[in-house]
């Protein structure tokens, strides 16, 4: 039988990093900095791919990618473009997919380059067609996720569910924000975990000073599923974003005062952006009402979860108890 800490070796062996820890792709807020500090730390930092053109994604990488020698990734969030695949592909060790129908073409395109691929999917049939597309790792993702939100159902049962047959290593995703849910949900069988939520809340995110003060101000229930950023490409084929509340609020205001200055586009705000920033969208997970400082990536990454190979059963345990009653009441949030 699988134990936690083989799960967990698995995958750190797979990828060729020492700490079972996906940094979530979060657009242009998780940039070079935080991705390869994420990667430095021993952990595996992710690069989005939206915007970039094949030619200038390639130019990208090829400046980044030697500032580390850790494991980067790179996301390509919504229908893929082959030769922005390709580019990926041919510089990281991981090419991550989320918001479309596992391709097996894909796939296989990231294959050829010798890259692995994740698909990160929100139910047990997704999951199903990412592995039927030769996946070689998946990530689910429960609705306490901060941003785009793929599935209906939360973490814990989606989880269970696919460990119950995928043959591949399996991410956990949304709302894991501290040592003891990372505990649990390795504990529960999960070779790794995928947070995004948590790193923006660092020194080397890319998020405006307000989205982290914002974060780092945030309570229980202080997250929303929204559909009003609408004028984001995800959004248009399906519109579930978590949020923070107060951003949603914020943009009713505009709307009604007739001052709206966001474009609901869906960016979230990142440090370059200029005037205010009150109704962007501040995508969140659950989880953010248990993220208590700005804590730089390396300190956080040790506190969060230690390498693979010194992950006991032990030291699982005992954290698993109190992480699975936090994800729980979460879920009531
Ligand atoms: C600010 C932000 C932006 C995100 N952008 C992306 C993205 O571009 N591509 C993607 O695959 N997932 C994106 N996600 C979702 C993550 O992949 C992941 O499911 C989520 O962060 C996990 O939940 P957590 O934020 O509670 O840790 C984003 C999440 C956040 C918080």
């Amino acid at each position: 039988m699988t134990t936690p800490s083989s799960a967990s070796a698995a995958l750190t062996r797979l990828l060729g990093c020492r700490v079972p820890l996906q940094q979530a792709p979060m657009g242009a807020v998780s940039g070079p900095r935080l991705a390869t500090a994420v990667a430095d730390a021993g952990g595996v930092g992710t690069l989005s791919a939206a915007g970039w053109s094949a030619a200038d994604l390639a130019d990208r990488l090829d400046e980044v990618v030697p500032r580390t020698h850790g494991v980067l990734a790179v996301n390509v969030a919504g229908e893929p473009v082959t030769d922005v695949v390709a580019a990926a592909a041919e510089r990281v060790p991981l090419v991550d997919f989320f918001w479309s129908d596992p391709r097996p073409d894909v796939v296989d395109l990231v294959h050829r380059a010798g890259a692995l691929a994740c698909w990160q999917v929100g139910s047990d049939a997704e999951a199903r067609a990412a592995v039927d597309a030769g996946c070689d790792l998946l990530a689910v993702q429960g609705t306490e996720a901060g941003g785009h939100v793929r599935g209906t159902g939360p973490l814990l049962p989606l989880l269970d569910a696919v460990l119950a047959w995928a043959p591949v290593p399996v991410l956990a995703a949304g709302g894991i924000s501290d040592r003891d849910e990372v505990a649990a949900v390795l504990g529960a069988g999960a070779a790794g975990v995928r947070m995004g939520t948590r790193f923006l809340a660092t020194p080397e995110s890319a998020a405006h000073p307000a989205y982290k003060q914002a974060v780092l101000a945030a309570g229980t229930g202080a997250t929303v599923v929204s559909a009003d950023f609408a004028d984001c490409p995800l959004c248009r084929t399906s519109p579930r974003a978590r949020v923070l509340r107060a951003c949603v609020e914020a943009l009713d205001d505009q709307v009604r005062a007739g001052t709206a200055r966001w474009p609901a586009s869906g960016r979230p705000p990142t440090e370059d952006v200029e005037g205010p920033v009150a109704a962007a969208a501040m995508y969140a997970g659950e989880g953010v009402g248990r993220i208590s400082g700005l804590v730089p990536v390396a300190e956080l990454m040790a506190a969060l979860c230690p390498p693979a190979e010194a992950t006991s059963d032990r030291a699982v345990t005992s954290s698993l108890r109190r992480g699975v009653e936090q994800l729980g009441s979460s879920l009531g949030s």
